[in-house]
């Protein structure tokens, strides 16, 4: 039992015990010919502490004759269970996280620097969704303003954050102290160097469950403790260790283990593996793939290794200058990147065999303070032409599920 489960279990001890078992609730619109309802009949009749079982068991022996219209009657309510379950399916199909034209900025003494600008993506339940990016093209930002962490002069101007139907921006700010952690978490870029240095490692787990009301015995917070560092492939002891006592990769899953203490719905993990070695970093993707596994949530994966994020997402939103510029399928950006800074940052890759050059993208990141005109890739852009000057390109749907802000990608394909 992880630690949500606990709390579950500590708020249903709070309930008094039932003394006798409640009869199934009875089906009243499966009807015979008769007008008998043959379902509560059945159903009750299985129910032995009703008083009447005898009785309607008989009724409904009576009524055997028309049960050909009983079957017909059932078999449209399969077709209605059928129907129900497909839209169930249309749920899961539904987004977990949809965000709408996030806008931050950081007011600064030389004015606002222009972080995120509307920045428009759905995360699907269960969905591993990239974002990948140059530094300070506004990765952090998103991932900080997901959980309204953004502190001053930092502010979220506008947008919408809806998680599971429900708007973040509209709560105050004690829900939101609720929802984090418990429905969407942050391994935090560089949490493993902000654990607390004189605090043992059981102590930040203490802290996160009771800060969500988990109340529980001490002992049963060592089980707990124990299940979630067993998750990351921890040992219990490393409960009793203080955080300089751990290797990087340790602290990193440490991080990993206390944000998912209470199975979120949406994991933000946010360059888990910057500073680690590449067998390190190897092992951290692995317990990251393997708690989602577990936990079943949306993870977030956040990085400016497209290498290394492409090979665990579903999807991957492309970020340049605080905005969107190419959102689709990983397979899809791969093989054929449609805006000219994807396939920039797609031909940096370095290639497996070794085989050709390794080419970096021309000029430097625009200035967030003041970014270009038009398209802010105009002035490193290979391809571009006077309008990208003047005129900024929106994010557009060009193919089933390729969204792409390029005045040369039309409906299909580069023009
Ligand atoms: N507290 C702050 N005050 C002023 N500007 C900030 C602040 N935090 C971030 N910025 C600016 O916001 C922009 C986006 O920063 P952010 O950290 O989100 O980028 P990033 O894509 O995560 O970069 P990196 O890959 O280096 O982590 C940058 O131009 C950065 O300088
Ligand atoms: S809009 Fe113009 S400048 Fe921007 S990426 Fe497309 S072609 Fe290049
Ligand atoms: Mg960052």
């Amino acid at each position: 039992m992880g630690a949500r489960g606990a709390r579950h279990a500590a708020s249903r001890a709070e309930t008094p015990a039932t003394p006798t078992r409640r009869p199934r609730k009875a089906r009243r619109d499966v009807r015979c010919v008769n007008g008998l309802s043959i379902a509560v009949l059945l159903l009750e009749a299985s129910d032995r502490s009703s008083p009447d079982t005898r009785g309607r068991r008989k009724r409904a022996c009576h009524c055997l004759q028309h049960i050909g219209t009983l079957i017909a009657s059932l078999a449209d309510k399969v077709t209605s269970v059928k129907v129900k379950r497909a839209a169930r399916n249309g749920d899961a199909m539904r987004p977990i996280l949809e965000v709408k034209d996030l806008t931050v900025y950081y007011h600064t003494p030389a004015g606002p620097v222009r972080a995120v600008e509307g920045v428009t993506f759905s995360v699907h339940p269960q969905e591993w969704f990239g974002i990948v990016g140059e530094s300070g093209s506004g990765k952090s930002t998103v991932a900080l303003a997901l959980l309204r962490l953004i502190k001053p002069p930092g502010r979220i101007e506008r947008g919408q954050i809806v998680l599971d139907g429900r708007d973040l921006l509209a709560f105050d700010e004690e829900d939101m102290r609720n929802y984090r952690l418990a429905q969407i978490a942050l391994v935090a870029q560089g949490a493993m160097n902000s654990l607390n240095p004189v605090k043992r490692v059981r102590d930040h787990f203490l802290l996160a469950l009771r800060d969500h009301g988990v109340q529980l015995g001490e002992q049963e917070y060592d089980r707990i403790i124990a299940t979630l560092l067993k998750r990351v492939g921890l040992r219990p002891e490393v409960a009793h260790l203080y955080p300089h006592e751990l290797s990087g990769g340790m602290k990193q899953r440490v991080c990993i283990a206390l944000a998912i203490s209470l199975e979120p719905k949406v994991l933000v993990a946010d360059e888990p593996t910057s500073a680690l070695d590449v067998v390190v970093q190897w092992q951290v993707m692995e317990t990251l793939r393997a708690v989602q596994r577990e936990i079943g949530a949306a993870v977030i994966l956040i990085g400016h290794d497209m290498g290394l994020i492409a090979q665990t997402v579903d999807r991957i939103a492309v970020m340049y200058a605080g905005r969107l510029v190419e959102v689709g399928p990983t397979r899809e950006i791969l093989t054929e990147p449609l805006h000219p800074y994807t396939r920039a940052l797609i031909a940096s890759l370095p290639s497996l065999d070794g085989r050709g050059e390794l080419r970096g993208i021309a000029g430097l990141p625009p200035s967030l303070l003041n970014p270009p005109a038009g398209c802010a890739f105009h002035p490193r852009c290979p391809v571009a032409i006077d309008r990208c000057r003047m005129e900024r390109p929106l994010l557009r749907e060009v193919r089933p599920r390729r969204w792409v802000a390029c005045h040369l990608v039309e409906n299909g394909g580069t023009t």
